[in-house]
């Protein structure tokens, strides 16, 4: 006989699913690294995808429907496949895909699994620096199975905060210009290019806080629960949740002042498309 899965350790099974599919999709990639790489462009000349970025998505989703074959799966790379069982993935192949095509060591792997709306676990595999951070709801965060916490900085002009930029020229000239205007109220700024990277290192203590505009949601599913269950404190600018508008997320001493800085120089709207 089969043993029932308590729906109280369900946020627990699909993060160690989504640790074995960003690990396995973490492993491909790090094997492709030099190449030959075929790399297209999508939304601008600087927005890049390559034939890792699907084939990951499709190593990714094989590794879920295994297990679970009645799950709704929606990918960066076109993966939108309806499910009937109520949890729904959001996966980001390689997140830092210019870093990718670079050999910059800024990219990850990003899983989420939601249930209904809800992002209840999720795990973000760095292999560059052997580093797999991961979360389940209500049991905290890891970094290769160790707990992590973020800064207790509450410091805004000492404090050291990641950033990033979209790949449309005129929405990044004005993140560009709204960051200079707050550039003279915070410590220093740092712009890896990969959202699910950024958010684990505000969940690890490595930046003190992080925030961007124009998102998709499976650049910052996993590393917002990450950050959120690590004890930061991650949302949007004046709402309770993350969203493609804005994404705020900082140590939960200094989160406030941060919105408050990013408030003070209308962040949001100068960005909005
Ligand atoms: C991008 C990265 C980058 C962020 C962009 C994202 P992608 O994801 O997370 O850091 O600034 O907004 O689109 O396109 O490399 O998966």
């Amino acid at each position: 006989m089969t043993a029932l899965t308590d729906p109280g350790e369900l946020p627990e099974i699909l993060r160690d699913l989504a640790v074995e599919a960003a690990g396995r999709a973490g492993r491909h990639a790090l094997g492709k690294l030099h190449g030959p790489l075929e790399v297209d462009t999508k939304s601008s000349g600087s927005d890049f995808v390559t034939q890792v970025d699907r084939e990951c998505e499709q190593l990714i989703v094989e590794t879920i429907l295994g297990e679970r074959p009645d799950d709704e799966i929606l990918g960066e790379e076109g993966t939108d496949r309806p499910g009937g069982s109520g949890v729904r993935w959001l996966i980001d192949p390689i997140d830092g895909t210019t870093n990718y095509v670079y050999g910059h060591p800024g990219w990850a792997v990003s899983v989420a699994a939601g249930i209904g709306d809800t992002i209840v676990a999720g795990a973000v595999a760095d292999p560059m620096h052997a580093e797999t951070f991961a979360a389940a709801s209500g049991d905290g965060a890891t970094c290769n199975g160790a707990i992590i916490r973020p800064t207790e900085r509450t410091d805004l002009a000492s404090s050291v905060l990641a950033t990033g930029f979209g790949y449309e020229a005129d929405r990044r000239t004005r993140q560009g210009e709204v960051l200079t205007d707050l550039l003279a109220s915070v410590g220093n700024i740092r712009r890896v290019g990969a959202a699910s990277t950024d958010l684990c290192w505000v969940a690890c203590g490595r930046v003190d806080g992080y925030f961007e505009v124009g998102l998709s949601p499976w650049d910052y599913a996993a590393g917002a629960l990450i950050g959120a269950e690590a004890g930061a404190v991650v949302s949007g600018l004046g709402r309770d949740e993350p969203s493609p508008s804005f994404v705020v997320a900082a140590g939960p001493r200094l989160h406030s002042a941060l919105v408050t800085a990013l408030l003070s120089v209308d962040a949001e709207s100068r960005t909005s498309l």
